[in-house]
């Protein structure tokens, strides 16, 4: 539990009497505002206006909600309850056939596109359901930034932990929601405290609650310099705002009576002295992350949120790939395959993979490499994502995601381009937490077996590794209820049937040896070679059976490097 310990933020804040202007925070205007939106818009104006995010958080803590408001806010829909939750409701007949129901909703959900102040916004879904979480994290490589949203009542939750590390690996910058402020919950430097430690994050405010709960009064924006007061209405579109330029003045003691007021200049003084300024260089190097504070059920603190993210969040950003960096206004079009949805309907093979556009113009009936099958392809459909419907689309920009409809070329990871032999990196496989053998059910329909685990795995449902002693196939997924999943769609869309046999299992590590020719590889290799397995890409893995094996394996070989994602 964290206790909030005020003495040693006071010494934080002797530290650094770091005072700010207020004219510090006028820097507004820098947001790029785009003459018109006309179909003569250059090309770099039309990067310059796309930010591409996502929102993760711990299932509940309101994901579903805060996208609602913001597509409210985009015009996108027009009444709330429009997006339906793409999580596993509690109390549901079965889970599974819940994650099979979600797999229908989650091709609407995946990208969701709205227009505001003249930038075009792509919110990528991240499915909030534990079992979902590999896709969620390969989500990420297709995002130029993400929102947080964090429960003020249960603070930094395990699965935001697990997200927010990946995020912090990859510098993406990060702005932190502090939801459901209408309730009772945590001190807001407690929690700043808390997101600061558990999440290993620099954080600083841009609003700060006034009261909580019961006595939730509303909201200083202190990126804005003005008060919102809380009406609790969740119809209101706009909270009503009220511009505090001087916060010594009586007016915000008329407002929200003296007692908060004081309180609320007290506040203030030690969020300016101990937090570090704002500064936007530090936040899209992924050094620094600006949290708001919200209601996103009352429609409360969500515009504040938005608009300061339109205003720093960054547009497309470049790439690595394994030639070199990709740089969004390049002529020529490049993207990756970052999610890949199959059978929808189990009479078409049909396949929808999702590609994000990392340079250049993508357009409809134009020949693109297949880097790794090193074959051109058409598109004659290629869709575009809007809040409530998908369309097909001429032409999309860097920043944006299409979805191609595809008979099996793809997976995920796979680049497309306009003739350049470049992969994109970053769609790294993680330890998968539960492995299982599976086993041929059905000796006449192997060959549909065969498929079926070739094409869900193409899908990232699971991983397959092959193990090295006797060919025998292990699957490994993040969580249990996948087996079923798995199974089942073995035998609805390939016709083939399967059994598992338990496999005992603490983690799959990949292995890198220093010298693959060296006396203690070859040892390596031959004593543990019950535990060795291949994966899809051709790389050995170790199936560590236990904690203590593996820290035994670190020690007696040094030259043997063991990591716990694929890429390194
Ligand atoms: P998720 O996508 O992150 O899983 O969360 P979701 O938005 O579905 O929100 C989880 C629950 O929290 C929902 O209640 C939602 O109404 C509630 N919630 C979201 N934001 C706020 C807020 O600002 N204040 C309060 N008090 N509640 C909030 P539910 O009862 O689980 O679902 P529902 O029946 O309302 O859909």
């Amino acid at each position: 539990m964290y206790k909030i310990d005020r003495e040693n933020l006071f010494l934080r804040l002797q530290k650094s009497r770091k005072r700010r202007t207020s004219s510090e925070y006028e820097i507004h205007d820098q947001i790029i505002i785009f003459a018109a939106l006309n179909t003569s818009m250059k090309f770099s104006e039309e990067i310059k206006r796309r930010r591409t995010f996502g929102i993760i958080s711990h299932p509940d803590a309101g994901k579903t909600t805060l996208t609602e408001k913001l597509l409210l806010f985009g015009g996108a829909i027009q009444e709330a309850g429009a997006v339906k939750s793409n999580k596993i409701k509690k109390g549901a007949t079965s889970d599974f056939m819940e994650i099979e129901r979600q797999r229908g909703i989650s091709v609407a959900t995946s990208v969701l596109a709205f227009e505001y102040k003249k930038n075009k916004i792509n919110i990528l879904d991240t499915p909030g359901h534990k079992d979902f979480a590999e896709d969620t994290f390969r989500t990420l490589t297709a995002v130029d930034s993400v929102i947080v949203v964090i429960d003020v009542a249960k603070g930094v939750e395990e699965q935001t932990e697990k997200l927010v590390e990946v995020c912090r690996m990859r510098n993406i910058p990060m702005i932190v929601f502090i939801n459901k402020l209408d309730r009772e919950g945590k001190d807001a430097f407690e929690l700043l405290d808390e997101i600061e430690q558990k999440l290993n994050l620099t954080v600083t405010p841009l609003s700060f609650p006034i009261g909580m709960g019961y006595d939730f009064k509303g909201i200083y924006n202190i990126w804005e310099q003005n008060v919102n007061l809380f009406t609790g209405d969740p119809r209101k579109d706009i909270e009503e705002t009220v511009e505090i330029s001087n916060l010594e003045s009586k007016e915000l003691d008329d407002l929200i009576g003296e007692k908060a007021a004081d309180t609320l200049r007290d506040e203030l003084e030690l969020v300016h002295g101990v937090y570090p300024d704002f500064d936007k260089e530090a936040y899209l190097a992924g050094n620094l992350q600006p949290v708001f504070f919200g209601s996103a059920l009352n429609n409360f603190g969500v515009r504040e949120l938005l608009d300061c993210f339109i205003t720093i969040a960054p547009p497309p950003r470049p790439k690595d790939s394994d030639i070199r960096k990709v740089n969004p206004s390049e002529d020529n079009f490049t993207g990756f395959v970052f999610k890949i949805h199959a059978n929808m309907d189990p009479k078409h093979r049909d396949r929808l993979a999702f590609i994000k556009i990392v340079s250049g113009k993508f357009e409809r009936n134009k020949p693109y490499l297949h880097v790794r099958h090193n074959k051109k392809l058409k598109f004659s459909s290629p869709n575009a994502f809007f809040a409530e419907r998908k369309e097909i689309v001429d032409v999309s920009y860097p920043g944006d995601i299409v979805g191609l409809h595809d008979t099996g070329n793809f997976k995920i990871g796979d680049t497309l381009t306009e003739g350049e032999e470049l992969r994109y990196k970053g769609i790294p496989s993680f330890s998968p937490e539960h492995f299982r053998y599976i086993n041929n059910a059905d000796p006449m329909k192997s060959k549909q077996l065969e498929k079926g685990i070739d094409q869900l795995m193409d899908e990232g449902v699971a991983q397959l590794f092959t193990l090295e002693l006797n060919g025998r196939k292990v699957i490994g997924t993040v969580g249990a209820l996948q087996f079923e999943v798995i199974q089942y769609r073995l035998e609805h869309e390939y016709g083939a049937k399967c059994t598992y046999e338990n496999l005992n299992v603490h983690k799959a590590c990949w292995v890198e040896p220093k010298d693959p020719k060296s006396e203690e590889f070859k040892d390596f290799k031959r004593v543990k070679s019950k535990f060795l397995a291949i994966d899809k890409r051709g790389q050995l893995v170790f199936l560590a059976d236990s904690a203590f094996s593996l820290q035994m394996a670190q020690q007696k070989y040094p030259d043997v490097k063991f990591h716990f994602t694929s890429e390194f």
